[in-house]
């Protein structure tokens, strides 16, 4: 058994199916963010004020730390996560990486104005479009099976992701 990884961009819906999953399938649920906050030891806000690259670091700290658990879990990844070729590979060679996608349109409205997402500020419809154009590739050399997630509820996404990852994710 590996662990369930999911990744996708912001409002993807990996916080939500993530722990929809976790719950199927009786795992831990791990947020990359919230790990990579914890072993800062400082609020996200003052992490990303000392540049991206320094939340990046500690992001990529996370990851070693959350698939080098014994037990199986259910991973979910910050959107800019498997931009770096690094964790994509750790990520694959740990577990089986699901990609929640989305068209931006869909993504900016559950993100509403962004708040909490530097990369979204002002714009965040556009921030979007130029993040799925940008990232795509990453996320398509990240993923083992693509989810489409438009106009689709949480439960109806995690059933398609617990039975798509089957195999490699149910006892
Ligand atoms: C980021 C996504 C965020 C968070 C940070 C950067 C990104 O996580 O890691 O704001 O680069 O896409 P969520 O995707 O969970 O919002």
């Amino acid at each position: 058994m590996v662990h369930l990884v999911l990744v996708g961009l912001m409002g993807a819906g990996k916080t939500s199916v993530g722990q929809e999953c976790a719950r199927r399938l009786r795992r831990l649920w791990i947020d990359i963010d919230e790990l990579a906050v914890a072993i800062a030891g400082r609020p996200f806000d003052d992490i990303w004020a000392d540049g991206e690259h320094v939340f990046r670091a500690f992001e990529r700290q996370a990851i070693a730390d959350a698939v080098a658990r014994p037990h199986p879990a259910v991973i979910s990844c910050g959107g800019g996560a498997v931009v770096d070729p690094d964790n994509r590979r750790v990520l694959r060679e740990h577990g089986i990486v699901v990609w929640l996608r989305a068209n931006p349109e869909t993504l900016a409205a559950r993100v509403g104005d962004g708040e909490g997402r530097p990369l979204l500020a002002g714009d965040p419809v556009g921030a979007l479009r130029r993040l799925a154009a940008a990232r795509a590739p990453a996320y398509e050399a990240a993923a083992h099976v693509v989810v489409d997630t438009d106009e689709r509820s949480v439960d109806d996404i995690a059933t398609e992701v617990v039975r798509r990852s089957a195999a490699e994710v149910t006892p």
